[in-house]
Parts: C-alpha cells; sequence; structure tokens
C-alpha cells in the first residue's frame, strides 16, 4: 500500500502564521508532499491567499477582505499570534505560485467563494493557473460545489476536489456526477470506511483534512492518497515508520 501523501494545511500553520510565505517555505523544507491553501478576491480583483473572510483573527486590522485593495491589504500585519515573525504580508495568489514553481509539490487551492460571492473568481485562479503553466500542480477544491463544477467546465484538464464537511450517503456518485477527480472529507469522515472505499472502486481519490496523528495509520491502511495535517514534518515522520 503506498503512503499517503502529506500536504500542509495553509502552509506549515503549526509553526508559522498561516496562509504566508513563511508558512509554505517551511511546508517546503519540511519536504512537505504539497500544500493547501484558500484563495479570496481584494476589492481590485486580487486573488489573495487568506482563509477568514475577514482579516480579523489573522492580521492587526478589521474589516472585509472584498472591502480592501491589495495595498490596503498590504498595510496589515499577517503574524497572527507568531510574535517572532515582524511584519508578515497577506499574499497573493501568484506569489506563492511563484514560490512553488518547478518544486514538484501539489498545490491545493480551495476557493472560498460563498459566505462572500466572489463573481468570476473560478476564471481568474484558472487564467492566472494556465498562465503560470502550473495546471498539472493544482487541485481546485471548494466547499461551493458550482464554483468546482464550474472550473471543470471552463477547462476539462483541470482536477477538482469535492470538498465536504458533513457525511454524505452517495458522496462517491455525487463527485462523479461533478466531474470530481479528488474527494476531500474531513477526518471526520473516515469513521465511514465504506464510503472511502466505494470512492476508491470507482477511481476517485481521497484527500483527507485535517488529519491527527492518530488517524494516520487508518488513513493508510484505507488507501488515502493524501493527508492534510498543521504538522507536516510530524506526520510524514510517523507515516515513514509504518
Ligand atoms: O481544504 C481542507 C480544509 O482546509 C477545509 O477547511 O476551514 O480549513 O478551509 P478550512
Ligand atoms: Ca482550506
Amino acid at each position: 500500500m503506498p503512503y499517503p501523501k502529506v500536504w500542509g494545511h495553509r502552509g506549515a500553520s503549526g509553526y508559522s502564521p498561516e496562509n504566508t510565505m513563511e508558512a509554505f517555505q517551511l511546508a517546503i523544507e519540511m519536504k512537505a508532499d504539497g500544500v493547501e491553501l484558500d484563495v479570496q478576491l481584494s476589492k481590485d480583483g486580487h486573488l489573495v491567499v487568506i482563509h477568514d473572510e475577514t482579516i480579523n483573527r489573522v492580521s492587526n486590522g478589521s474589516g472585509w477582505v472584498k472591502d480592501f485593495t491589495l495595498v490596503e491589504l498590504r498595510e496589515y500585519n499577517f503574524n497572527n499570534n507568531y510574535p517572532l515573525h515582524k511584519h508578515v504580508y497577506i499574499p497573493t495568489l501568484e506569489e506563492v505560485y511563484s514560490l512553488f514553481k518547478g518544486t514538484g509539490m501539489q498545490l491545493n487551492v480551495e476557493l472560498k467563494t460563498g459566505v462572500v460571492f466572489y463573481y468570476g473568481i473560478e476564471e481568474k485562479v484558472l487564467e492566472l493557473t494556465k498562465r503560470m503553466g502550473m495546471l498539472d500542480m493544482v487541485i481546485f477544491s471548494s466547499f461551493n460545489h458550482y464554483t468546482i463544477k464550474k472550473i471543470k467546465t471552463l477547462n476539462s484538464s483541470a482536477k477538482i476536489g469535492l470538498l465536504y464537511r458533513d457525511g454524505y450517503i452517495a458522496i462517491a456518485e455525487y463527485g462523479k456526477l461533478l466531474g470530481a477527480e479528488y474527494i476531500h472529507p474531513p477526518a471526520y469522515g473516515l469513521n465511514y470506511p465504506d464510503l472511502v472505499k466505494t470512492c476508491i472502486d470507482k477511481g476517485l481519490r481521497i484527500n483527507v483534512w485535517n488529519v491527527n496523528d492518530a488517524d494516520l495509520k487508518k488513513c493508510y491502511e484505507l488507501g488515502v492518497n493524501a493527508i492534510i495535517t498543521n504538522y507536516p514534518d510530524r506526520s510524514k515522520k510517523i507515516i515513514e515508520g509504518f
């Protein structure tokens, strides 16, 4: 059975401010197989990498991402809870792509659209990914299933991951219907091994978020493709011991 690949959730966010160049660089240094990251749109249409729809939790500012231009967003410090990092800025997706280009790592780009509906975000993310020649490296995922369906319709070569939070009875069938290559269940989904097996039998690959140390063995035995974790170094070490 191949080992599950290890992807850093928002970079190596257990050690460095989430979704920042620092956290992504650290994931590279830890030899993670990939990273997961979140994308939203600034007021002036830039793709910015941030998890929440507001900057309140992760910066020294407050307000909605959609209400700031990129220049305005850059004024804030996104070093939340990591005092050792001096001024940490919010990265654009293009900057993150530049960092990873040529590394061979997998990028799981999660499009955050739904709480705030970012009209046209799918076209923008696809255009950038293609322009940078990185379509092969990227999996596009979203809790908004219209968004991943749209990505697939816009470009049939784009790989999409069906991201969900709660249980589905027929997740494999639903994933197939959407044209997904990947299913992204929460760790809670590991309690339903038959669903995982059905997905794999149907040719869908499973990437689980966010997996704690105790569940890594289960992922390995079930044939999970990748696990998403805040601590890629730790997970890798445990998996390599199997
Ligand atoms: O993509 C997996 C995981 O990141 C989804 O949850 O809330 O951390 O974006 P969240
Ligand atoms: Ca995410």
